[in-house]
């Protein structure tokens, strides 16, 4: 009995953490977060990589952008950004990146050769 609960459990983690992930990545691309950090949240020379940083400094550091506390020009306008979203967005979030799977360019050429039936 306490293997089926021990299972059932297990599941449901399995499961709340597909669910955060599926919303973070939704809510990174519906809120514009990828028009700066890119799509695969890999930064670039003016904004910086998302993706695999770590959940806790991520979660921090939007909750410090939240409240307004920006020290320059650049991280003003990251504060903006910032300033509509929820605990539970910043959750589902700093999941998301952190777990982040990169998007393979060959898996995307598959996809595509693979949709025109070659
Ligand atoms: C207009 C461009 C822009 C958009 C849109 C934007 N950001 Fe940013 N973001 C920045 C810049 C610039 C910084 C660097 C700020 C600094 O100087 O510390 C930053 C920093 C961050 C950081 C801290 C990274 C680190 O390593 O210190 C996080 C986390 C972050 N952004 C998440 C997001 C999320 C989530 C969204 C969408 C809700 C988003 N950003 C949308 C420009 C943007």
């Amino acid at each position: 009995m306490r293997f089926i609960l021990l299972f059932i459990i297990l599941i449901v983690q399995i499961y709340g953490d597909e669910d955060a992930y599926n919303r973070g990545e939704m809510l990174f691309f519906a809120n514009a977060c990828s028009s700066c950090h890119g799509p695969s949240a890999e930064g670039s020379s003016t904004y910086p990589r998302l993706a695999n940083k770590k959940e806790e400094y991520l979660k921090k550091k939007l909750i410090d952008f939240r409240a307004g506390k920006a020290k320059s020009v650049s991280q003003q306008m990251m504060a903006q950004f910032a300033k509509k979203l929820t605990d539970k967005d910043i959750d589902d979030l700093s999941f998301f990146l952190s777990a982040h799977k990169k998007v393979h360019v060959e898996d995307v050429e598959d996809d595509i050769l693979g949709g025109f039936g070659s």
